[in-house]
């Protein structure tokens, strides 16, 4: 699948999103930053095969896009700008996505953002049920409705927006500062939340010793696992919901269409 993360604003969750939602469960995929050189922070996970391309040189971009069968595009926002502009010269390359993501936040500005995000891929002729608003950095605790939440854009979905993009069903990330944590182990929320260390006894072998500093790991190691196991069920939910697994156990390959399809008849 060819999926490309986009938003005119930073700070939605573009990277994270295609690291721990999107390459994460599709192992072997291509993972294309359009960055300045270095400025990314994709490259942190280890094992992940992450090239890192400015949007000046949108031609090799284009190209991996045709070559590869599993792509995914994370456009920088230092680089967006220079991105959009390439995609409008070259008329084709927004035909070639199966998907383009558009996470959002609940900040008013990220929010109008990606209203002008959704317009603008509309303007240059991409079908709407191939765009999907991803709604980030959602607080749980809170307990307010989405709608409330992502107003903006929720209320763009139900007027202007409509049939430029997918709004519903809600794709809804929590806020976890697990997320943070993440980067500096370096691995996938996945694999924080598959770690099969045994946090009980190593604390219990900490205390023996009266190792305080093996403790305090041990302490920090059960807190962050937990907070990567709530992440890792957020992510597959969510995962489900964008790739629809079919009868014979393949993911579609309009995970959008189908679930427009999956509204429209129910
Ligand atoms: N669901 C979340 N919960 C908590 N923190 C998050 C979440 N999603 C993203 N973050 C954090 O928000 C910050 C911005 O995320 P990220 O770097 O993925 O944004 P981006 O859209 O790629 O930004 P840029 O356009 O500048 O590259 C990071 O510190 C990241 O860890
Ligand atoms: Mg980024």
């Amino acid at each position: 699948m060819k999926i490309c993360v986009l938003n005119l604003s930073g700070n939605v969750g573009k990277s994270t999103l295609a690291v721990h939602l999107l390459a994460a469960f599709t192992p072997g995929a291509k993972i294309i930053s359009v960055e300045s050189i270095n400025a990314s922070n994709v490259n942190d996970v280890e094992a992940m095969d992450v090239e890192e391309l400015s949007a000046s040189r949108f031609k090799e971009i284009f190209r991996e896009i045709m070559v590869n069968d599993d792509v995914i595009i994370d456009v920088g926002a230092s680089n967006v700008a220079a991105f959009m502009t390439e995609m409008t010269r070259f008329k084709s390359a927004v035909g070639e996505f199966d998907l383009v993501l558009v996470p959002t936040v609940p900040t008013d500005k990220q929010q109008r953002d990606t209203i002008a995000t959704i317009n603008w891929l509309h303007k240059l002729g991409i079908e709407g049920h191939k765009v999907r608003v991803l709604f980030n950095q959602y607080a749980t605790e809170a307990l307010e409705p989405i709608d409330l939440v992502y107003a903006l854009v929720t209320g763009y979905g139900a007027t202007d927006g409509q049939g430029k993009a997918v709004f519903e069903p809600h794709a809804v990330i929590a806020l976890n500062e697990v997320y943070e944590m993440a980067k500096a182990s370096k691995k996938t929320i996945g694999d924080l939340a598959m770690d099969g260390t045994d946090w009980k006894a190593a604390r219990g072998l900490a205390k023996q010793a009266s190792d305080l500093v093996a403790l305090e790991r041990a302490i920090s190691g059960q807190m962050t696992h937990d907070l990567a196991v709530t992440a890792h069920e957020n992510l597959s939910q969510v995962h489900g919901l964008l790739f629809p697994v079919d009868a014979i156990g393949k993911a579609s390959t309009s995970p959008a269409a189908t679930n427009v399809e999956k509204a429209r008849r129910a």
